[in-house]
């Protein structure tokens, strides 16, 4: 098995070890695709894609790679990172912890003291974290969160909206957290707004090479390795990582940790991105999830991928 200090003699077969595991699980069909938005539940279960970006900018990659998806949960780390750079470290912690919760990502739990929520990777600390985003107004707002999209992506994004009006007509739990996080003034007067916002960054779409690209950008401190443009600032580069690897993949957070090692997350779309700090950024597509709202392929494709690259942290 290969240590993280020899990456780069296995980076050549890497084509073959995706699609090596490509192939082996495209006939895994366990799990179920998202269906409490009405719109996800009509994804071809069978879609299945792999890609690896490295902070040379090298791309492998194998599967269904332009199909669009929405890009759900794996959202809110890069909001994260919007709010931290309008607002500093130090206020956002004011308003959404980072503790991890071993409850699931929807959940309508506060911290019992601080009223907070407990982190920004579950749904009530996403939206405490969208709200957070400065703009003069709807449009303003949502054209800061798209041109934040398009430097780690490095092209124009486009929300689904479809996919956006699906889950605005049937979000009542995550309205129910709104209005929760209203009652203990932890996020302000214009919950309708921020809610779309919210919705909408859920469903703006990309591809498994996309969020690979995305996930290499977080490897490369901040730098989008294909466009050289910096996408975040490299100071919050830690905090995002941090919250990503205890918090990132829900309930199943601590296993992902201590089997996988590396920061990711994951969203109801069926996507998960890891990033390998330093080194590359890891993106799976397959829709059907587990009982956690994790992909089932993604999972076991990156259990296989850290032990034969031996991409563990530790
Ligand atoms: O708010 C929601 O429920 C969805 N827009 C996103 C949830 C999600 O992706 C959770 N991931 N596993």
């Amino acid at each position: 098995m290969a240590t993280q200090g020899d990456l780069e003699t296995v980076l050549l077969p890497l084509l073959e070890v995706i699609k090596d595991l490509h192939s082996q699980y495209q006939s895994l069909k366990e799990g179920t695709v998202a269906n409490y938005i009405p719109e996800l539940a009509k994804v071809n279960p069978d879609l299945f894609s792999i890609c690896i970006v490295t902070v040379d900018g090298q791309i492998y990659e194998i599967g269904d790679l332009e199909h669009l998806f929405t890009i759900q949960s794996i959202s809110k780390v890069f909001a994260y990172g919007l709010a931290l750079e309008d607002h500093g470290r130090d206020y956002v912690l004011t308003r959404v912890g980072v503790e991890p919760t071993g409850d699931a990502f929807n959940a309508i739990i506060l911290d019992e003291q601080s009223n907070r929520p407990l982190n920004p990777m579950v749904n009530a600390g996403a939206i405490a974290t969208t709200s957070l985003i400065k703009g003069a107004g709807a449009t303003e707002r949502l054209n800061r969160m798209l041109d934040m999209f398009k430097r780690y992506i490095g092209h124009d994004v486009f929300v689904d909206i479809s996919v956006f009006t699906s889950e605005r007509s049937t979000g009542h739990r995550n309205r129910a957290m709104a209005h929760l996080m209203l009652n203990f003034g932890m996020i302000d007067q214009n919950i309708e707004e921020s809610l779309d916002l919210y919705f909408q960054q859920c469903a703006v779409m990309v591809n498994c090479r996309d969020l690979a690209v995305m996930a290499a950008t977080l490897a490369n401190k901040g730098i989008n390795p294909i466009t050289q443009e910096q996408a975040v600032k490299k100071t919050y580069i830690k905090d995002i990582l941090s919250v990503m690897y205890t918090c990132g993949m829900y309930n199943f957070a601590g296993e992902w940790a201590y089997k996988v090692g590396i920061p990711a997350k994951s969203g109801v779309c069926g996507g998960i991105l890891a990033v390998v700090p330093q080194k590359m950024g890891i993106a799976v597509f397959s829709p059907p999830l587990d009982r956690r709202g994790n992909s089932v392929r993604g999972v076991k494709v990156c259990e296989e991928l850290s032990q034969r690259l031996g991409l563990h942290l530790f």
